[in-house]
């Protein structure tokens, strides 16, 4: 199947209150897990690219390994710039073959967010690429991004409303109180902030940070109107934790394979587990 914008499920994900999951690939093993699990689970599915990833692995390979990835299965899957910081970077990622893009202003006052944001939108939705904006600001370090804890600032839910009625983005991320790697203590999310705002606007809103919240806060989260949620560090953890007692076990192991092959299947574990707990097995 064809690489598809967030649209292609969004509606969906909304009235049947289940969240697509987001995960981030870094390479080829990352692909591969993921779209094993969505395949096995019927589930749609969404790559995450940040623009770290894309310097990582150059935007060609990106968009031929996923383009790829896509016609191997049924389900639907987009590729999507995660946390795009630039009109640039939104335009190179839609001219490579994106079928998504996230513009993240969040870091811009608010009425700069709204006029960059619909500049976004108005190019993006011209070539059939969806948009997701972001409200706030959420803590935590994800690649470029690095958000100290004392500012991070939860979105205002009266402002959300009137970005997303001004910008009229696919998906709405919101700083509700989780923050991008793992969390020292219990996250504190203000599902108040999400209700409200989800119940005034067409669209889902997303939530990042995905990794370490507990279960029942994300079933929460969906509940009150969370229909996208990311997730990048677990897999990163799970990854490495099997590269690593691969070659704890075996030192001497040079045959690269090896021990990326279980990285990947470990992957594939805690996307499954993802895709149950978000709700989205058999929404394909
Ligand atoms: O944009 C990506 C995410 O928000 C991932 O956050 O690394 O805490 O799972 P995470
Ligand atoms: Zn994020």
């Amino acid at each position: 199947m064809a690489l598809v914008p967030l649209t292609a499920f969004s509606q969906k994900a909304k009235a049947e209150k289940f969240a697509v999951g987001q995960f981030n690939i870094n390479n080829m093993e990352f692909i591969q897990g993921i779209i094993a699990a969505a395949e096995e689970l019927n589930s749609p599915l969404i790559f995450g690219v940040s623009e770290g990833a894309i310097r990582y692995m150059g935007i060609d390979f990106v968009v031929a390994m996923s383009e790829v990835a896509s016609r191997q299965v049924k389900v639907p899957m987009a590729l999507h710039l995660d946390h795009g910081s630039s009109f640039d970077i939104v335009m190179k990622c839609i001219r490579a073959g994106f079928s998504s893009v996230m513009f993240d202003g969040s870091h811009h006052p608010f009425e700069e967010n709204i006029r960059l944001t619909k500049q976004v939108v108005e190019a993006a939705h011209a070539a059939g690429v969806s948009v997701e904006g972001e409200l706030g600001s959420i803590a935590g370090v994800e690649d470029d991004l690095s958000v100290d804890e004392k500012d991070a600032m939860l979105a205002n839910p009266k402002q959300a409303i009137q970005f997303w009625q001004e910008t009229q983005v696919d998906m709405l991320a919101l700083a509700v109180g989780t923050a991008h790697g793992m969390y020292k203590g219990e996250p504190h999310i203000h599902f108040d902030v999400i209700q409200e705002v989800a119940a005034n606007i067409d669209v889902p809103v997303v939530l990042h940070g995905g990794s370490g919240v507990p279960d029942e806060s994300i079933r929460k989260a969906i509940q009150t109107g969370v229909g996208k949620i990311n997730v990048d560090t677990e897999n990163r953890l799970a990854f490495t934790k099997a590269v690593r007692e691969t070659l704890a076990a075996k030192p001497a192991e040079y045959d690269a394979r090896k021990y990326l092959g279980p990285a990947r299947d470990a992957v594939k574990e805690v996307v499954m587990q993802k895709m149950k707990l978000f709700g989205s097995v058999g929404k394909a």
